[in-house]
């Protein structure tokens, strides 16, 4: 018989916040742009000083620490049934251009004090725990988003499309990823693909990213369900020419074409009907980019999600139109349409899901069930792993800038949800 994880009293579980405090701080301070704000791009210099701070933590929670080739690392605590598929938690820490310390990072520092927290109650897990930090869940300097989760995930299609991409100075991935100590070669990324016995369950905490859990004053939430997202690349391609030269009928200007589309995108959006469709234009760039010079060439990315995949699929459909009968009415070339990738929505699992609330209500913290509007590492473990996630609330809903907060009371909230669902799943 083992012991029951709910026979953690609540008051077993302590949370040390200064030093979880302390360690958000510490991490934030690997960036490239200035306080508040955080920057940490993948394989860059403050990425590597940031992953082996993470390593170090957690040697020193006493975990055994591994790494891959694409430097996802892995922190396992060996349970007294070290062969059963073990539990896994974690998330990512590297951050886009000009966001902020909590996106990710409380799903990684918040897992190893999960770790310490049973630790220091006196749990013996049955299943191995383990906590993961994935490499490179923001799509910024590859343009693929949760590259070290859709690898685990045995996503054949990521590790072809790392054969071709490059970054904006034109380094390869396996150039990059040399450059911050990890030799990877084509042939590792295959072997890294999980099996589906590799874990039992996997769990994420992450702040919410929206500002329900705060305006309704709710403590805890639990994901049913992450939404679809797909993100697109486009490029159009005209003569270009002088400004003043040039006259407006001789012109076929592809930043008009460009322009013209982004409007496109968010009238598709709309069209949808539902609030649920969003679409972003989050990269536009002109070629040669003088203000004298008619751009010759325009670049996009456009962002576009929904709960319902179907819905999300036809506003792709519609923006392909567009950008085809907008090429064509300004006398451009559509260079380039690539759909990057068009990710279907992720189910929780009804067991983990539960075993979250009563964790919660065990806790004596308010819960309620949620949608992910945002995507995560989840996303891709779903494939491979029972999945779960837990919200926690952040002010006033930002993310992705460096306005991005969460109190440490709700922090340390979400990590005693955590702890105990870890505990629960180990004795399953
Ligand atoms: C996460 O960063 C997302 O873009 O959803
Ligand atoms: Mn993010
Ligand atoms: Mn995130
Ligand atoms: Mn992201």
């Amino acid at each position: 018989p083992h012991p029951s994880a709910l026979s953690l009293s609540p008051s077993s579980l302590s949370v040390d916040m200064v030093g979880l405090q302390r360690q958000i701080d510490e991490l934030a301070a690997f960036s490239d742009t200035p306080a508040p704000s955080v920057t940490r791009i993948l394989y860059s210099e403050k990425d590597v000083l940031a992953r082996s701070y993470i390593k170090s933590l957690m040697e020193e929670a006493g975990l055994s620490v591994r790494e891959d080739a694409v430097g996802n690392i892995f922190g396992r605590w060996n349970g007294a049934e070290a062969g059963l598929a073990a539990v896994a938690t974690g998330s990512h820490i590297d951050a886009i251009p000009y966001s902020g310390k909590y996106d990710g990072v409380v799903g990684v520092l918040g897992a190893l004090e999960a770790m310490r927290v049973l630790r220091r109650s006196g749990f013996q897990p049955r299943r191995s725990l383990e906590v993961i930090m994935f490499t490179s869940e923001e799509p910024t300097r590859f343009g693929i988003s949760c590259l070290g989760s859709r690898l685990l995930a045995g996503i054949e299609a990521v590790a072809n499309a790392l054969k071709h991409v490059v970054d904006g100075q034109n380094n390869s991935f396996f150039d990059a990823a040399k450059g911050a100590g990890y030799d990877v070669h084509q042939e590792d990324l295959s072997n890294m693909f999980l099996t589906k016995e590799s874990y039992s369950a996997f769990l994420e905490l992450h702040i919410e990213q929206g500002p329900i859990l705060e305006q309704e004053g709710v403590s805890i939430g639990i994901v049913t369900a992450i939404a679809a997202p797909a993100s697109i690349k486009v490029e159009f391609e005209g003569n270009g020419g002088h400004a003043g030269a040039v006259l407006m009928p001789a012109r076929n200007d592809a930043g008009l074409a460009a322009a013209e589309l982004a409007l496109a995108v968010e009238k598709h959006v709309m069209e949808s009907g539902s609030i649920d469709t969003v679409g972003t234009v989050g990269i536009l760039e002109l070629h040669p980019g003088a203000i004298n010079s008619i751009p010759s060439k325009s670049h996009l990315e456009i962002d576009t999600r929904d709960i319902d995949e179907k819905r999300r699929n036809t506003v792709i459909e519609k923006i392909q139109q567009s950008a085809t009968r907008i090429a064509k009415a300004r006398g451009v070339k559509l260079s380039q349409f690539e759909i990057v990738n068009q990710d279907p929505p992720a189910l929780c699992e009804g067991s983990i899901i539960n075993a979250m609330e009563v964790a919660s209500q065990h806790l004596n913290l308010t819960h309620k069930l949620m949608i992910s509007r945002a995507y995560h590492d989840s996303l891709f473990m779903a494939r491979v792993s029972p999945m779960g996630m837990i919200f926690i609330p952040c002010y006033k809903g930002y993310s992705h800038k460096p306005e991005e907060y969460a109190s440490i009371e709700d922090i340390a909230n979400g990590v005693k949800v955590l702890a105990l669902t870890l505990a629960k799943l180990s004795l399953d």
